[in-house]
């Protein structure tokens, strides 16, 4: 596990300098901010081991921000940077619950040795916290709207037993990370995650790499080899996009479910094993058995707890924080220093209809990120369209893929996307108050009622 180390100062060298000499040294990350609300924001959304944080800052300065950190985080090792010789600052930071501090400037043995106690004691509190707690899991799959906690709320249900799950979802919704999630708060959690990416595998070699096979079972096998199923023994074995496994592969999983056995390829024996079942995909199953291409008692052995994510679009309320956390999250992975997001580019994320979802969020972050050269990012920065100034976009569809489309079923596209766009604003405006959106719609309330009712707008999902 990275250690992660939070600088907080508003000279730039300085936290570069930081960085230069812990990361080397300590094997650690460093993610440098340069203000007091910053260092708050990122503390939001990432966990730290230790923050190193200077006192004079502009705006919030080092002691208020210890302050807060202290109220917020009580075992979050702080250590503060002093000026030299100014020993009332100092005393005044160990006062208010500062581990330690260090004069500037300082030599380079010193801000190593200093660090690595604070880890230390850091490490200590996470051990003692673990034992207590031994159960991790949720934090990387964000969201506080109402259809994202039903989904939580399922997940927590499930992780516990042993029943098989299949999650449903559009591309991009997070079905691995919720997979991921179930595993973690199982108590499988310490034992193999297998996951197996189905389509990719070429079906004639998806059942040897399933379920092992003979020596000889085939002209390659040129010995015994043990399959997936065997590798997660005793842990959960993930089968991403099963909409797209062929018939025969349908049958043989199928036993697998019933029988709790593999047969490995060329073998006459079964094998017991102990797997725990988890799968994914973004098809209408319901559909494929309806075309003959999915077996239907297949379905029914898979689809013991469905988990259904919902697409992005129906949550937007969510997309705030889950931009955060994508931010912060690849700042960190380029070693980048950490930046904002401008609130006119907030706006305009939730004003898209993110077809691709939370990975098309993601992507454009990344290259937001990539082309920013500030602290914050800035329209500009964003390879967004935005829906208002630029013909090339409808609504955030682009206006190929409408014209694509028979007219009925694109007018009926733009008109739920403008109705959730227009309408998701104004509930987000009045905190999911109906009468107070319908007011600002110049519209009375029953008009506004019967519009959400009819494209499925839930103004819970505003409060
Ligand atoms: N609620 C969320 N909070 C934070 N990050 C998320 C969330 N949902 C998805 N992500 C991120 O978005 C990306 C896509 O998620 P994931 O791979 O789990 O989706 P998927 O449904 O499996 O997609 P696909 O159908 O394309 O395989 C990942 O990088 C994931 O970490
Ligand atoms: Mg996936």
């Amino acid at each position: 596990m990275t250690i992660n180390i939070l600088a907080v100062d508003d000279e730039k060298d300085m936290t570069r300098l930081l960085q230069r000499t812990l990361e080397p040294e300590l094997d650690c990350s460093v993610t440098k901010v340069f203000s007091g609300e910053m260092a708050l924001n990122v503390l939001e959304q990432a966990v730290f081991d230790l923050v190193i944080c200077d006192i004079k800052m502009p705006g919030m300065d080092g002691f208020e921000l210890l302050e807060r950190i202290r109220k917020k985080y009580p075992d979050l090792t702080v250590v503060m940077l002093t000026a030299f010789g100014n020993i009332e600052s100092a005393v005044k930071a160990i006062k208010l619950g500062a581990y330690d501090f260090i004069p500037k400037p300082f030599e380079q043995d010193e801000i190593i040795f200093k660090t690595q106690k604070a880890l230390e004691r850091s490490l200590l509190i996470k051990e003692n916290k673990a034992l207590k707690r031994n159960k991790k899991g949720l934090h990387s799959l964000i969201g506080k709207s109402e259809p994202m906690q039903r989904v939580f709320d399922k997940i927590n249900l499930v992780a516990s037993s042993d029943v098989t799950v299949l999650i449903t979802g559009e591309s991009g919704t997070g079905k691995d990370l919720t997979a991921r999630s179930i595993h973690a708060l199982s108590p499988r959690k310490d034992k193999s995650f297998i996951p197996v990416n189905c389509p990719t595998i070429p079906e004639h070699i998806l059942e040897s790499e399933l379920f092992g096979c003979k020596k000889g079972a085939f002209t390659s096998a040129n010995r015994d080899k043990e399959g997936l199923f065997n590798e997660a023994d005793k842990g959960t074995i993930f089968l991403d996009e099963i909409g797209d496994i062929g018939p025969s592969i349908q049958t043989k999983l199928l036993r697998v479910l019933q029988e709790k056995e593999i047969k490995p390829l060329g073998d006459t024996k079964t094998k017991k094993v102990d797997v725990r079942i988890i799968a994914s995909t973004n098809r209408d199953l319901k559909k494929k058995i309806a075309d003959n291409e999915f077996r239907q008692d297949f379905f029914y052995r898979l689809n013991v707890l469905p988990i259904e994510l919902p697409p992005l679009r129906d949550r937007i309320t969510d997309i705030p924080m889950i931009a955060e956390h994508l931010v912060i999250k690849h700042c960190k992975k380029m070693k980048k220093g950490m930046k904002m997001i401008a609130q006119e580019v907030m706006d305009l994320l939730m004003k898209q209809s993110w077809p691709g979802n939370v990975r098309e969020l993601e992507n454009i972050i990344v290259q937001g990120i990539l082309y920013s050269k500030e602290d914050t990012l800035q329209l500009s920065d964003i390879p967004l369209v935005n829906s208002e100034t630029n013909h090339k976009q409808v609504l955030g569809f682009s206006s190929k893929v409408i014209s694509s489309l028979p007219y009925k079923e694109a007018k009926e596209k733009v008109l739920h996307a403008f109705n959730h766009d227009y309408i998701g604003a104004k509930l987000t405006m009045t905190g999911g108050n109906i009468t107070q959106a319908a007011k600002q719609c110049s519209m009375d309330r029953q008009g506004l009622q019967q519009i959400m009712k009819r494209f499925g707008i839930d103004p819970d999902e505003y409060r």
